[in-house]
C-alpha cells in the first residue's frame, strides 16, 4: 500500500546524491516539498483515503516527511561544505610568492622647498597663510602702494582677467605673493608674523621664466621693528636653508613701492663654478624692506605705533641654486626621470632639528 512512498524516498535520495550544487539541490527540494511537490500532493490525497486506512497511511506519510526533510537538509550541508572547500582551494594564498614591486612617489623639489621654508620661518614664529591665485587689482597693486599708472606695474607683465561681478576694474592673476600681506593685515591685529607661499603668474616665458611660478613672502609687524630685525631674520634663514653656516649675505639698497627703505639681498658665490658661499661674486636672491607706512595705513594699521618688515623670493630660484638645477622648464614637465633624479623621499620629511 505504501510502495509509492518507498519509491518517492528512493528517487529523492538518488536525485539528491546526483545534485552537483545548491541550485540543483533547491530544484529537488521544491519538486518534493514545494506547493506542487510530490510529498505535498500525497499529503493532500490523504483526504481521499478510506477511513480505515487513514491512520496508518497518515503515520507512514509523517515518517516519510521526516526522512525526506532530514535527507534534504543533510545534502544541503554537504553541498555548502563542498562549495566552501572549492572556494578556499581556489583562493589559496601563497605566502612564498615574491611581493609585487610598489612604486613610491617622490616629493617634487618645489613642494620640498616650500616645506623647508615653512619649517625655518615656522621655527621663528611665523604662521603659513594662503591667498587666492585670482586677486583684485587693489590687493595685488593698489594697497601695496602701486597706483594705476605707476611704472612698477609695467615690470609685472600682468595677466588681466575680466572684472568680477559688481566691479569695473579687472581682476588679475596675482603677480607676486605680496597681496597676501594685505589680506593678512586686514584679517589680523598686529603683532603679525606670517609667510605666504604659493603660485604666482606673469606673462613671461623663456629658459629662466615661466608664466606660472612660485614665491614665498614674509611679513612681520610689531612695535619697535628695525632693519636690524629684518637682517637677522633673513641672514638666519639663508644660512639655514642653504646649510652654509658662514654664507656671506649682502644687503643692497633698492626700490620697491611697498617698502621704505627697500633692500635687495645677495649671497656670496663663485660665478664660474656655481658654488655657493665661496668665491668673491654676489648673487641676488630676494627683495625686502621696511613696510611702507602707506601700506600699513591702507590696512588700517597706525604706522606711528607699528612697524614691520617684509620680504619676497622665488621658490624655483632658491631651489635651483640649492640643488644645482640648471633649467627652470623641467619643473613643470612632469617627467618622472627628472623627478626621480631631483625628487625627495616622502618617508623622510623636512625636519628642522636635522637641518634642512
Ligand atoms: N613682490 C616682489 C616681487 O615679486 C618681491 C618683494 C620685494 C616682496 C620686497 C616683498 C618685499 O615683500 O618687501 O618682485
Amino acid at each position: 500500500m505504501n510502495d509509492d512512498l518507498e519509491a518517492l524516498k528512493t528517487s529523492t535520495d538518488a536525485a539528491l546524491a546526483a545534485a552537483a550544487d545548491l541550485r540543483a539541490w533547491d530544484a529537488i527540494r521544491i519538486a518534493v516539498l514545494g506547493r506542487n511537490g510530490s510529498l505535498t500532493a500525497m499529503l493532500r490525497d490523504l483526504a481521499n483515503v478510506p477511513p480505515e486506512q487513514k491512520k496508518e497511511r497518515g503515520a507512514a506519510l509523517n515518517r516519510l516527511k521526516d526522512a525526506l526533510n532530514a535527507a534534504i537538509d543533510g545534502r544541503k550541508l554537504e553541498l555548502e561544505e563542498a562549495a566552501l572547500d572549492a572556494r578556499l582551494l581556489s583562493e589559496r594564498i601563497d605566502p612564498t610568492l615574491p611581493p609585487r614591486p610598489r612604486e613610491l612617489g617622490l616629493i617634487h623639489p618645489i613642494s620640498r622647498t616650500m616645506e623647508e621654508v615653512s619649517a625655518i620661518f615656522g621655527a621663528m614664529g611665523c604662521t603659513v597663510v594662503d591667498g587666492p591665485d585670482v586677486e583684485s587689482d587693489w590687493f595685488n597693486f593698489g594697497a601695496l602702494n602701486i597706483p594705476a599708472h605707476h611704472p612698477a606695474r609695467a615690470d609685472h607683465d600682468t595677466f588681466y582677467l575680466p572684472p568680477s561681478r559688481g566691479s569695473s576694474v579687472p581682476s588679475v592673476l596675482r603677480t607676486h605673493t605680496s597681496p597676501g600681506q594685505i589680506r593678512t593685515m586686514l584679517a589680523q591685529e598686529p603683532p603679525i608674523r606670517v609667510i605666504v607661499t604659493g603660485r604666482t603668474y606673469r606673462a613671461d616665458h623663456d629658459a629662466t621664466h615661466s608664466p606660472m611660478f612660485h614665491q614665498c613672502e614674509g611679513l612681520v609687524i610689531d612695535r619697535g621693528m628695525t632693519l636690524g630685525h629684518l637682517k637677522g631674520v633673513l641672514i638666519d634663514f639663508l644660512r639655514t636653508f642653504f646649510a652654509i653656516s658662514d654664507l656671506p649675505v649682502r644687503f643692497r639698497s633698492s626700490y620697491f613701492p611697498f617698502t621704505e627703505p627697500s633692500m635687495e639681498v645677495d649671497i656670496g658665490w663663485d660665478r664660474k663654478t656655481g658654488e655657493l658661499g665661496r668665491g668673491g661674486d654676489w648673487l641676488e636672491i630676494l627683495g625686502s624692506g621696511m613696510v611702507h607706512p602707506r601700506v600699513l595705513a591702507n590696512c588700517g594699521i597706525d604706522p606711528r605705533e607699528w612697524q614691520g618688515f617684509a620680504w619676497g623670493m622665488g621658490i624655483e630660484r632658491i631651489t635651483m641654486l640649492k640643488h644645482g638645477i640648471a633649467d627652470l622648464r623641467p619643473f613643470y614637465e612632469s617627467d618622472v626621470r627628472w623627478q626621480r633624479h631631483y625628487g625627495f623621499n616622502p618617508l623622510a620629511p623636512t625636519m628642522l632639528h636635522e637641518g634642512v
